[in-house]
């Protein structure tokens, strides 16, 4: 163990393990493919963490998961073609049901079929493909995320967005649940100054409210199409809002909420990891906001706000992916955190994960 973490007194206890080690909990829905990027009679091949995962979709009825390497040569079964309920290998023709189980070798007689490949439990909802990739008899006990962005009320619009992105998913939950790193957004965003409202602890949940004041520059239009007005830095506008910051572990959401009508902003996103350490991570996120009161009119601006957002998000991504580098250079995490919800966080994905001593697979 380091020395910054004997002293930094506001290191949460259970980071005795380095917790960008920690990997994330399997027994959670994780999405693994976005619902169009999968047509139907069609197979894609996606990830959890190590695990490559075969998406089939058949021309009838709901998509499943399979090991995406065929139980005879390891070949991946994305590369294969659906046919009816089945995928079949493109190397030599076996097909593998959905339970996995092998169900032909086109050259042998059906009595000595051999051993199939794993299968996942998978579910598809809000335009996303998720699997179960921890113990199969506990995905029924799980339930999908519940808080998902307002995909399906019309009184938003939501726009779809995720990266791969090189760090561990905890870099992610920490950049957007601490607010203080409005800073690195003042060119995009004017100057604003975020003031902590207070956090919340609940089992697999911790919560970050905040209210911001615009202490300097010119509000961003992007950000007048969020909040349906021109806003100045007048006291007016002031900490008048209040954003909620939640991981409700293994997701993230954001909300924006004015007054006490529906948030004008909604965020949902999941983080994915694809590598056997965990330390690159794909996201998929859901923002939806209020439509404006003048009809027709968000969706005319609706390119500003997404050069808005991307560019914002841009600074985050470069942001994560510095610090993934510096704890690459450094062989652990020396983070001196000060900020006292970032430590809860912390904790609780410490909690919620699992530790190098948990995983047999953990290098
Ligand atoms: S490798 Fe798949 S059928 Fe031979
Ligand atoms: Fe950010």
């Amino acid at each position: 163990m380091s020395q910054s973490f004997e002293t930094a007194s506001e290191t949460p206890r259970n980071s005795e393990t380095d917790l960008r080690r920690i990997h994330c909990n399997p027994d959670f829905w994780y999405p693994v493919a976005w619902s169009h990027e999968l047509k139907a009679g069609k197979t894609i091949g996606t990830r959890y963490a190590d695990k490559p995962i075969a998406l089939i979709r058949p021309e009838t009825g709901n998509v499943f998961a399979l090991e995406d390497r065929c139980a005879h040569r390891q070949v991946p079964l994305s590369k294969g073609r659906v046919k009816g309920q089945s995928v079949q290998c493109c190397y030599h023709g076996w097909a593998y049901g959905r339970s996995g189980r092998c169900i032909d070798v086109p050259y042998l007689g059906k009595g000595k079929l051999p051993n199939g490949v794993r299968t996942y439990p998978c579910r598809e909802q809000d335009g996303m493909i998720f699997i179960f990739p921890g113990d199969p008899e506990r995905a029924d006990q799980v339930t999908l995320p519940p808080a998902l962005a307002r995909l399906s009320d019309p009184k938003y619009k939501t726009r779809k967005f995720g990266h791969q992105i090189p760090c561990h998913y905890s870099f992610m939950h920490e950049n957007l649940m601490d607010m203080n790193h409005q800073f690195m957004h003042m060119k995009q965003m004017g100057e604003m100054r975020p003031r902590f409202l207070g956090q919340k602890r609940e089992p697999g949940m911790v919560e970050a409210r905040y209210s911001f004041a615009r202490t300097g520059g010119k509000q961003p239009w992007g950000e007048a199409l969020i909040f349906g007005e021109r806003r100045d830095a007048s006291d007016k506008f002031a900490d008048r809002d209040v954003m909620t910051v939640r991981t409700e572990y293994p997701y993230q959401t954001l909300r924006i909420q004015t007054g006490d009508e529906d948030p004008v902003m909604d965020l949902f996103i999941a983080y994915t990891p694809q590598d056997k350490d965990q330390l690159t991570n794909r996201t998929f996120g859901l923002l939806s906001v209020k439509r404006l009161k003048v009809p027709g009119l968000l969706e005319a601006a609706w390119p500003l706000l997404v050069a808005f957002t991307n560019r914002i998000f841009a600074e985050d991504r470069e942001i994560v992916t510095l610090e993934q580098q510096a704890w690459n250079e450094l062989g652990g995490d020396h983070n001196q955190e000060v900020f006292p919800v970032i430590n809860t966080l912390r904790a609780l994905l410490a909690e919620c994960g699992i530790k190098p001593d948990e995983n047999p697979t953990a290098s």
